[in-house]
């Protein structure tokens, strides 16, 4: 027997209980008696799932508009590493690079909440540090993948005060979510929408949180805007996601009737002519009529779902005026990785590395925070950890593979000089087709490559090595639709890319994929430094100058596989920089060690 079939359906426990008494505190607690703790900001991280930056989803979202984007900072170039949900968490939570933690899928072996208890993350990652830094802190939604009614308590989630987590094989299933508080037994809300079913634990958490002397950090994740996913054949196959059926998502009954006549946006790579990209990509058919149709209506109703989240973002900001925290309290918005419908040709889905995929929502607003303004400086996820120690005043950790983000004016001045313009994108395994076309197969795999984006005034580049040696690469200052592949036999690539013949260039791009596919600590972040130890190279112009042509164009090891594998195996993934280390660097002071 099923061993969630047992599980007793308790009576649905609202968690607003404690309202009377936040009330009380409110009411009763002068400015002047504010305990010290309070002084320490509050934070509220509001982690949506596969939401889209690049298909306008936030057009459609009017109290995000209104509590975040006019009234906080929207970080135009967050990228995500790893466009697939539980790796992109597992390194948002961790600080870490997913080649770092190597959780790089959804199940295991390769990924999923046993491969992150595995890997010694439920003793190592944010909630843990803040906690250590005098924290009380909540989660309520989904956490990671495979966090199952069966392992939910082998061991438990740990780090958190509070804690309300959505559950396999149920978390995707809108109207029939299970939720797991603290301790207790798993819960299913059969006929309730997930959504709203979270709004009201995620609102209670914060009635509890105000109560308390210590500042706090609530997370809160909905599962929307991600398909519905019905788990076919549970049991022994709770694991194997491709036995699962991806529909569009549910949105709740009162939003059904929105958006009638929107459709996903016809950019230049909305199912274009010709076929675009590499490896298997670039075999995908032209998508017909029919199609198309169904897609748009998938779009929309992702729009529509979104809209509980939006409802709930509301929610939080009144909350948080009722218990007088807004002034002390920061607020994040994002998702774990983006969203396609379409472009490419490519069916819904992610875990590819097009911007739809990587480039994704972050705005923040609080204390110090530029009111609607948009920052133009590369951050990534991995850069959150940083970001969340470093404003709750708990060191940083040595071993982060990112930089803390800039959220004052003065911060975002100095990043415009001295921060990374890079971002480290990688993944491993397979690419699923959402909905209800697709041929053959859902699943693509051999969807494992490196890449990397890298961004200043003067140039825009995505670079990709594929498992199958592919390479791509586009200049999205002239193809930000990333149509037109210049490494792509097929196409007649220019001569000169900012002014330089098109091997100069590539030769600079590999090198730094190079040192970031094996990147650890700091090296991920002044990945320059490591090629370049004098500290004269610290950006991709500075490397461009002539006298390190033959540096880059004949000393360096190039980025390649021997083989395709589902998971970070890494004798199939060519040389490594971290394993043999310093034969790579060169540098003239140090000559002889080349
Ligand atoms: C809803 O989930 C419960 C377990 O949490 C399960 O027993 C029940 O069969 C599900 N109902 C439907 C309609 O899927
Ligand atoms: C996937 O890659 C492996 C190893 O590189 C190769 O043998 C296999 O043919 C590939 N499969 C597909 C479907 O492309
Ligand atoms: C990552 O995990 C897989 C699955 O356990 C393992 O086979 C592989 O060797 C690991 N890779 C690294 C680099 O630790």
């Amino acid at each position: 027997m099923k061993l969630w079939l047992a599980i007793q359906l308790l009576t649905l426990r609202l968690s607003g209980a404690s309202l009377a008494g936040a009330e009380q505190a409110r009411l009763g607690a002068p400015e002047a008696e504010i305990p010290v703790a309070r002084s320490k900001p509050n934070i509220v991280f509001i982690i949506t799932d596969d939401q889209d930056l690049h298909l306008r989803s936030l057009d459609y979202l009017p109290y995000v508009k209104k509590h975040l984007i006019d009234q906080g900072l929207f970080y135009k170039r967050h990228y995500c590493t790893t466009a697939l949900c539980c790796p992109s968490r597992v390194s948002l939570w961790t600080g870490k690079q997913a080649h770092n933690t190597n959780v790089t899928d959804v199940n295991p072996p390769y990924g999923g909440y046993p491969k992150f208890v595995k890997q010694g993350f439920n003793e190592a990652y944010l909630p843990v540090w803040l906690q250590n830094a005098g924290y009380n802190t909540y989660y309520t939604g989904k956490l990671f993948n495979a966090h199952t009614v069966e392992n939910y308590n082998a061991p438990h989630v740990r780090g958190w005060t509070g804690s309300d987590f959505l559950l396999d094989p149920f978390t995707y299933m809108y109207l029939n979510a299970t939720y797991q508080r603290n301790k207790d037994a798993p819960v299913s809300y059969e006929g309730q929408h997930s959504v709203d079913v979270l709004a009201e634990k995620a609102l209670g958490f914060l009635d509890e949180a105000a109560e308390e002397d210590r500042p706090f950090f609530l997370a809160i994740a909905p599962v929307a805007p991600h398909s519905n996913v019905e788990i076919k054949n549970a049991g022994p196959n709770l694991n194997d996601v491709f036995d699962a059926e991806f529909t569009a998502p549910i949105p709740l009954k009162r939003h059904e009737h929105l958006f009638k006549d929107v459709k996903v946006p016809r950019t230049d790579n909305f199912n274009p002519d010709s076929p675009s990209g590499a490896n298997w990509v670039r075999r995908l058919p032209q998508q017909s009529q029919e199609n198309v149709d169904y897609n748009d209506h998938f779009y929309r109703q992702r729009l529509r779902t979104l809209q509980g989240v939006d409802e709930l973002v509301d929610g939080v900001f009144q909350k948080l005026e009722e218990h007088d925290l807004l002034d002390n309290t920061y607020i994040f918005y994002t998702t774990d990785n983006g969203y396609h419908i379409g472009q490419h040709r490519l069916q819904p889905g992610k875990e590819c590395g097009f911007e739809e995929d990587i480039n994704i929502p972050l705005i923040v607003r609080g204390p110090g925070v530029p009111a609607g303004e948009v920052a133009d400086v590369v951050t990534t996820h991995i850069d959150l950890a940083p970001t969340i120690l470093d404003l709750v005043g708990a060191p940083i950790r040595a071993d982060f593979d990112g930089d803390a983000i800039p959220l004052s004016k003065k911060g975002l001045q100095e990043a415009a000089k001295f921060r990374h313009e890079h971002v480290t994108v990688e993944y491993w395994g397979f690419a699923a087709a959402e909905g209800d076309y697709f041929d053959g197969s859902r699943i693509t795999i051999n969807n494992t490559y490196k890449a990397l984006r890298i961004i200043s005034k003067t140039y825009n580049f995505y670079y990709s090595v594929w498992c199958n040696n592919e390479h791509e690469l586009y200049d999205l200052r002239t193809d930000p639709q990333q149509l037109k592949n210049l490494l792509h036999a097929d196409e007649k690539a220019p001569e000169n890319v900012l002014g330089l013949p098109l091997t100069k260039v590539v030769a600079r791009l590999d090198s730094l994929l190079f040192v970031l596919k094996s990147c650890k600590g700091q090296t991920c972040v002044r990945p320059w430094q490591a090629l370049h130890p004098a500290g004269n190279v610290q950006n991709l112009h500075d490397a461009l100058a002539a006298r390190f042509d033959d540096f880059y164009e004949t000393q360096q090891k190039k980025v390649r596989y021997d083989r395709c594998e589902l998971g970070q195996i890494l004798d199939a993934e060519g040389p490594q920089f971290e394993r043999d280390g310093l034969v790579y660097r060169h540098n003239a002071r140090w000559d002889n060690w080349v």
